[in-house]
């Protein structure tokens, strides 16, 4: 079965083939540049970014996958959270694609969609396991009981982790988003540097903040002075990103232990990061876990993950109805009771 993925949410248009979930045949990935020069994105001009390339976008992933649109059995779009205007793009064209060649259409969790790019890649990965989902708008531990069925044991209480290195990135005078960046940087510096406060490591529960450690960057760098600030860069990246790193191995660690899983998985465009991926690797390791993530490129947004979370859902419940709309603030579970954390 192959299902077109369509990714739009924010600043990347993306569209993919995508073969039984789990075989990519395509995705293609234009991340927009526009925004790089306003230090953030900009909705209306993603919007019109968008709709300029949607169509040579979905035409390359067809021409890639060397398939016509004849052989595509499904169309899966992201619906939320996201931009508005963005989503509206894609989810308009996966629609209209959908209706004029007679194919059902899903509509995707971008959330799920970010999980489920580990299903992607990772055949052996249990259904039953935790996944810590870090990107630039979600910092969450959830427990995945199967595909579909989450429980969220607990997110952060103010900016997401990649909110965190995005802003520490445009301090150090780096592009944006600069979590990429940053973290090449921090390879060549010390982490011991400056002890950055690690936010509610000590707290029990899952809550995440990273707040008070973007504050404490801020104010380090003022009490430095331009020329040390230039002569540490690499050091107050690696010093950030130990602190910003650590509480999440931590409350992952205690969470795997609280749920008895023995799979974790990372989630999300944060999940690139190298450092995350070692020391998390390291401490899973010593307790007989095992730790999955996606390739670098199917970690940020991409339609590859959202094909796949599409044909997943498909499978269990079916087509999505044509009146389903755009959701900017869509959950991934419904309506949970966040009162009974584990
Ligand atoms: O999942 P994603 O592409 O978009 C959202 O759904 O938000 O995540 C983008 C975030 C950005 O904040 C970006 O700076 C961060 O992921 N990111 C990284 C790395 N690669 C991307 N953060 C830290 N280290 C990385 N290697
Ligand atoms: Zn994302």
């Amino acid at each position: 079965m192959l299902t077109l993925g369509i990714e739009t949410s924010c600043d990347e248009t993306s569209v993919a083939v995508v073969r039984d979930g789990r075989q990519v045949l395509s995705n293609v990935i234009l991340s927009q540049a526009i925004h790089g020069k306003y230090g953030g994105v900009v909705p209306e001009l993603a919007s019109r970014a968008h709709l300029k390339t949607i169509i040579p976008i979905y035409r390359q992933a067809l021409s890639e996958a060397q398939v016509t649109l004849g052989d595509i059995d499904l169309v899966a779009a992201t619906m939320g959270p996201g931009l508005v205007g963005p989503l509206l793009v894609g989810l308009t064209f996966a629609k209209a694609l959908a209706w004029v060649a007679g194919l059902p259409w899903v509509a995707v969790n971008h959330i799920e969609g970010h999980i489920a790019a580990n299903l992607l890649q990772h055949s052996d990965l249990k259904a039953h396991h935790l996944t810590l989902v870090v990107s630039g708008g979600h910092t969450m531990l959830v427990l995945v009981k199967e595909f579909g069925e989450y429980e969220i044991l607990g997110q952060t209480k103010d900016d997401a982790a990649g909110e965190a290195f995005d802003k520490v990135a445009k301090l150090l005078g780096l592009g944006y988003p600069g979590g990429a960046e940053l973290d090449r940087l921090a390879q060549s510096g010390d982490a011991d540097y400056v002890h950055f406060p690690r936010a509610v490591m000590k707290q029990p529960g899952y809550q995440f903040s990273y707040s008070g450690l973007k504050t404490a960057v801020v104010l380090h760098i003022k009490k430095l002075g331009s020329e040390d600030v230039e002569k540490h860069r690499a050091d107050i990246a690696a010093s950030f990103q130990e602190a910003a790193v650590a509480v999440l191995v931590e409350k992952t660690m205690r969470a795997a232990a609280a749920t008895d899983v023995k799979d974790v998985t990372l989630s999300g465009g944060v999940a690139a990061n190298s450092r995350l991926r070692e020391l998390m690797q390291r401490r899973l390791q010593d307790t007989g876990r095992r730790l999955f993530y996606p390739s670098r490129q199917l970690c940020t947004d991409n339609a590859a993950m959202i094909a796949a979370a599409g044909y997943f859902r498909y499978r269990k419940e079916g087509a999505s109805e044509s009146v389903v709309n755009a959701e900017p603030y869509l959950p991934l579970v419904p309506v949970q009771s966040l009162e009974n954390p584990r």
